[in-house]
């Protein structure tokens, strides 16, 4: 690690000397000071508001300490923004007005334009000024993930629609999902200049998959996504829920460091992926209630298990869930820096 490397992107590129933490959907729901900010106010509406976007991107970095910032928007502001009829239902999800289903539903999805986001740059100017030396992360959704959304038109638990079409239609599906990854890769490229230094292309839903149809129909659109941006010299994250069985293939599509999930651990994670990658995870979101002292041996479990992986980032499985409390949170990071290095190193 070199003197002004930052410990969360020296593990990024597996040099790391300590154990870098942060949080998905550290900002948002979980936090007070989050509510107070939003109250009155849209959750897209929020995303297009740079001042907004700043303070509630700092809030758990602030609050926490943690290694790195994630920009404060979600994966439908794109598709927002190239004028698709969604709503971010609270408790919900998105929620689609016109599900796109067929070939001329594909009219509906233009390309994006540096100028549709013009408050993303602006945002991320201004976050990059204020966050110092602490590194942001940059998102996007993955083809998949998107896919799935628009083709449900809302939230969904056994993807059927989106599945069904993907193996009826393979035209359809690959038209869809080259769209949505020139979409994905244009929004990547607006933050990576403006000034993002790593990013994480969320395929939440893509463990749905079988490892055959996630290889065949899904990986290319993805690495589609992180080829268009080869140029940019900043670390990609790619992170998915129960990808147990795609673990392997969510590296080959082109990340540094591969996300995942509570239920394999992390040494054997990074046996599936291979050793030119970090992992970062993976402590059961669920266990964020159970009592302080069984909390902080799971913990330095994860960690002493990521030990085994050339870079280990600690995050949790999944995202922050909206009732977790923010104290305890705060006491996983003070631990994950304490113990961190020690735990790595033995
Ligand atoms: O710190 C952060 O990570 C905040 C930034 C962020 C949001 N969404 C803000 C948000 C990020 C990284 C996302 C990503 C996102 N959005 C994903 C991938 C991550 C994952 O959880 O797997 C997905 C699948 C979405 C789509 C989406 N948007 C869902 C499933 C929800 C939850 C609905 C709910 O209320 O439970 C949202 C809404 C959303 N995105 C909220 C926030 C803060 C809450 C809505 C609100 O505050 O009104």
């Amino acid at each position: 690690m070199s003197p002004t490397e930052s410990e969360f992107l020296a593990a990024c590129r597996r040099r790391q000397t300590g154990v870098p933490v942060w949080f998905m959907r550290q900002a948002g729901r979980s936090l007070p000071e989050y509510h107070q900010v939003r109250a009155g106010i849209g959750m897209l509406e929020s995303c297009a508001r740079p001042d907004l976007v700043t303070e509630i991107t700092l809030q758990p970095v602030r609050r926490y300490g943690v290694d790195a910032a994630i920009y404060y928007s979600d994966i439908m502001v794109p598709l927002k923004a190239i004028g698709i009829d969604l709503e971010i239902v609270s408790g919900t999800g998105p929620v689609i007005a016109e599900p796109i289903r067929s070939r001329a539903d594909l009219d509906r999805l233009r390309p994006l334009e540096p100028a549709d986001v013009s408050y993303v740059s602006e945002a991320v100017t201004q976050l990059v000024r204020e966050l110092g030396r602490t590194p942001l992360i940059g998102f996007a959704g993955a083809p998949f993930t998107l896919a799935s959304y628009l083709i449900e038109g809302g939230p969904s638990k056994d993807y059927a629609k989106t599945k069904a079409l993907m193996v009826s239609e393979p035209a359809l599906w690959d038209v869809l999902c080259t769209r949505l990854a020139d979409l994905s890769a244009m929004f990547l490229r607006v933050q990576i200049e403006a000034g993002a230094s790593a990013i994480q292309l969320f395929d939440s839903w893509a463990g749905s998959l079988s490892a055959a149809d996630y290889e065949r129909s899904v990986l290319p659109h993805s690495a589609r996504v992180f080829t268009q941006l080869a140029e940019f010299d900043v670390p990609r994250i790619h992170f998915g829920v129960g990808t147990g069985e795609l673990l392997r293939l969510f590296g080959e599509a082109g990340a540094d460091v591969v996300g995942v999930d509570w239920r394999v651990p992390l040494a054997e994670a990074s046996r599936r992926i291979g050793p030119d990658y970090a992992v970062q995870g993976n402590l059961d979101p669920a266990l964020l209630s159970a009592p302080w002292p069984v909390l902080a041996d799971r913990v330095r479990a994860v960690i002493t298990s990521g030990a085994a992986a050339p870079g280990h980032i600690f995050n949790l499985g999944h995202g922050v869930p909206p009732t977790a409390d923010p104290a305890v949170l705060g006491r996983i990071v003070d631990l994950v820096h304490a113990e961190g290095p020690a735990l790595r190193a033995t």
